[in-house]
């Protein structure tokens, strides 16, 4: 009698213990992915976006010159593309493309390239 309700103690316990993390993972996502659009505002939407450029006008090198890449096979804003990883999105961002810069770690940290990838891995569900 005793190890049974031993045994639904553990599995009670367990059970609320998994509803739990999962709850804190999906609050974690969710700030992940704040912060991750509030860099992307600032750091790549000047290039990337897909109204106004920075100065407000019609300027993004960025989305033009992935218009021209891909044509109509893949979509030209970042924020639309659903194929883009972490690691894809650090190769770019550490390398830089054509007239893209390389970005530092002291510009833009692992971590906050982890947080733009969380932005626009949930950005193109709308
Ligand atoms: C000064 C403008 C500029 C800024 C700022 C910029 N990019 Fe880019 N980015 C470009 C250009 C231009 C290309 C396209 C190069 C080409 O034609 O292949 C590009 C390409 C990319 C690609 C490759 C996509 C592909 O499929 O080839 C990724 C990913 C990317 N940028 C992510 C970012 C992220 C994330 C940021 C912000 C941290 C950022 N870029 C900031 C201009 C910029």
């Amino acid at each position: 009698m005793k190890t049974s309700m031993n045994k639904l103690f553990r599995q009670v316990f367990l059970g609320l213990t998994l509803v739990a993390s999962t709850q804190i993972a999906i609050a974690q996502d969710s700030e992940a992915v704040a912060r991750g659009k509030a860099k992307f505002d600032h750091s790549c939407a000047p290039c990337h976006g897909k109204g106004a450029g920075d100065d407000g006008r019609e300027m993004l090198p960025g989305t033009y010159s992935l218009k021209i890449k891909y044509g109509d096979t893949m979509p030209a804003a970042l924020e639309d593309r659903t194929d883009l990883t972490s690691e894809v999105i650090s190769v770019f961002v550490r390398m830089g493309a054509w007239s893209m810069p390389p970005f530092r770690k002291t510009e833009l940290s692992d971590k906050e390239i982890d947080d733009i990838a969380a932005y626009l891995a949930v950005s193109s569900r709308k």
